[in-house]
């Protein structure tokens, strides 16, 4: 049987529907070209502000074995202007998107418009890093305040934008709506889940930064019922992300009405042979149940 893992998102070609979620691997074109050679459909940069970022001091990241991880990074990222020099003039085989943030939808929009030199695929509105803020968060758990970075960035660039939303509010529905009303061409979910460990000898909290964002298995039902309620309530295409560590979870997102998914710490448990496992596993999947496209099982959860 002929296969077809292509997927268009907004108006994005990828040969498969797994990307590399942003974050896990920071802003390096020879790291991208390493999970484009993976066999990563598309890739999402970590995310790039205005100005250059230190980010948090150690420790920064906090594994549960079997459960996930926790981290707080801080959103180190070398600032926009480093991040185009870095890239001018390089290619890359698949779609790459930029992940930006900001403090207002001016810095939002400002990120973007000086990025529109590189001629990205799309951007995704980091409006959800749970530890940052003056940013993340912040911005994320406003629904007025995502109507605003949406309608602004949308209207300063020509090409699809994205909203990752976050996990740590009363209502999400609402903060895509307001999304969707500015808009958004795609909705990603989720952002990590607020965590914190404590470390019981030392008896104060593991992170440097006290609290972080927990990844990994552990969310993954809480990211699944999102993107459920999410597909039942929105048209703009859905991006799973929370938890992908082989192909079953990648055909639950799907099931569940995402379109693509995003793998994060999934990459740190398996390395980048996630992917290919993850597609071949999607192929055997597809042929058994006579699927010939994706397409054909995004939202057919829902019954
Ligand atoms: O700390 C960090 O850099 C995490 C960012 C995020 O979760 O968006």
């Amino acid at each position: 049987m002929n296969l077809n893992l292509e997927i268009e998102l907004a108006s994005i070609r990828m040969d498969n529907p797994l990307m590399l979620a942003s974050g896990i691997l920071g802003i390096c074109p020879s790291l991208i070209r390493r999970v484009a050679a993976a066999g990563a459909g598309a890739i999402v940069t970590k995310s790039i502000g205005l100005k250059a970022r230190e980010g948090f001091p150690n420790p920064t990241v906090h594994i549960i074995k079997d459960y996930g991880l926790i981290n707080a990074m801080g959103l180190p990222n070398p600032g926009v202007d480093e991040v185009l020099e870095e890239f001018k003039d390089q290619k890359f085989s698949v779609p790459v998107i930029y992940s930006i943030y900001g403090s207002s939808p001016e810095e939002y929009s400002n990120v973007a418009k000086k990025l529109l030199k590189l001629n990205p695929v799309a951007f995704e509105l980091n409006l959800s890093c749970p530890h940052v803020r003056e940013v993340g968060q912040m911005v994320g758990q406003d629904p007025e305040m995502v109507y605003k970075v949406v309608n602004l960035v949308k209207s300063s660039v020509n090409v699809p934008v994205f909203a990752k939303l976050s996990p740590n509010v009363t209502d999400i529905l609402e903060i895509a709506c307001s999304a969707v009303k500015a808009g958004v061409d795609g909705i990603v979910a989720i952002n990590t889940v607020k965590a914190m460990a404590i470390d019981i000898d030392l008896r104060k909290p593991v992170l440097g930064n006290v609290y972080g964002g927990l990844s990994g298995p552990s969310i993954k039902p809480i990211a699944i019922k999102i993107v459920y309620d999410l597909f039942e309530n929105f048209k703009v295409p859905i991006v799973g992300v929370g938890g992908v560590s082989n192909w079953k979870d990648a055909i639950e997102y799907f099931l569940a009405g995402a379109r693509a998914v995003q793998i994060g710490s999934g990459v740190l448990w398996k390395g980048l042979n996630i992917f290919g496992e993850i597609l071949s596993g999607l192929r055997k999947y597809m042929q058994g149940h006579g699927f010939k496209r994706v397409e054909e099982i995004v939202g057919a959860g829902h019954k």
